[in-house]
């Protein structure tokens, strides 16, 4: 549990009943908390509130869970709770609790499940990798993006260093909202902002 740093979002696979999704967990003291919308997830957590989350970095299986597309996995009986879970995965398996809420947002109106998995069983090696988060991505386009600006500036190149701005300012925007705090972002954020001021 302690690889998972509170306020950060980590992308992991959440097995339920009859279901395999990523989700976007975040730790709250000793909970992992998350939100689903309407779906085979959501329904099986209201008839059945068990679940196993697991830290992969297979990108692939991650977006074929979301696809609902074929996987190949093992599964093996959870520990704890009345459920199986995916064998050689690490887990964290557990008793869910659940709320449901109305939400409006720029996609429409939702209904989501507010979910928060109380740990009964850990298969977490101290020395594991965190799962991925996107919040790490951002960073790491938002680096890559002013690479590209120090070129464009350079060859004074207005319109593509105007683009490239924005790209970054959209990751810095995605960075903070998902609850990013290094100081690099804020130098980057510095450096593009002086790059695009001085150069073009
Ligand atoms: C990396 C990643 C993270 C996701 N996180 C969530 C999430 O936190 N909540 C959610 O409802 N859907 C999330 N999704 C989308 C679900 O996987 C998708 O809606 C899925 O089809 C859920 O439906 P199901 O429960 O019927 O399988 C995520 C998708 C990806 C690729």
């Amino acid at each position: 549990m302690e690889i998972l740093k509170e306020g950060k979002i980590y992308e992991v696979l959440l097995v339920t009943k009859s279901n395999i999704t990523p989700v976007g967990v975040t730790r709250k003291n000793k909970r992992l908390n998350f939100k689903l919308f309407e779906g085979k997830s959501a329904r099986d957590i209201k008839e059945y509130p068990y679940g196993a989350i697991h830290i992969t970095w297979d990108v692939e299986l991650l977006v074929k869970t979301a696809l609902n597309l074929p996987v190949e996995v093992e599964f093996e009986d959870a520990k704890s709770v009345p459920i199986r879970k995916i064998k050689g995965l690490p887990s964290i398996e557990g008793r869910i609790k659940f709320s449901e809420k109305e939400i409006e947002d720029k996609l429409g109106k939702a209904r989501i499940l507010e979910c928060s998995l109380i740990p009964t069983y850990e298969d977490i090696h101290p020395l594991f990798l965190p799962p991925p988060s996107r919040v790490d991505f951002y960073l790491l386009e938002m680096a890559i993006h002013l690479t590209r600006l120090y070129v464009t500036t350079r060859s004074l190149n207005v319109g593509e260093s105007q683009k490239l701005y924005s790209k970054i300012w959209e990751s810095y925007r995605l960075y903070k909202k998902l609850g990013g705090n290094s100081e690099l972002a804020e130098k980057i954020m510095g450096f593009a902002t002086a790059a695009l001021r001085w150069n073009p």
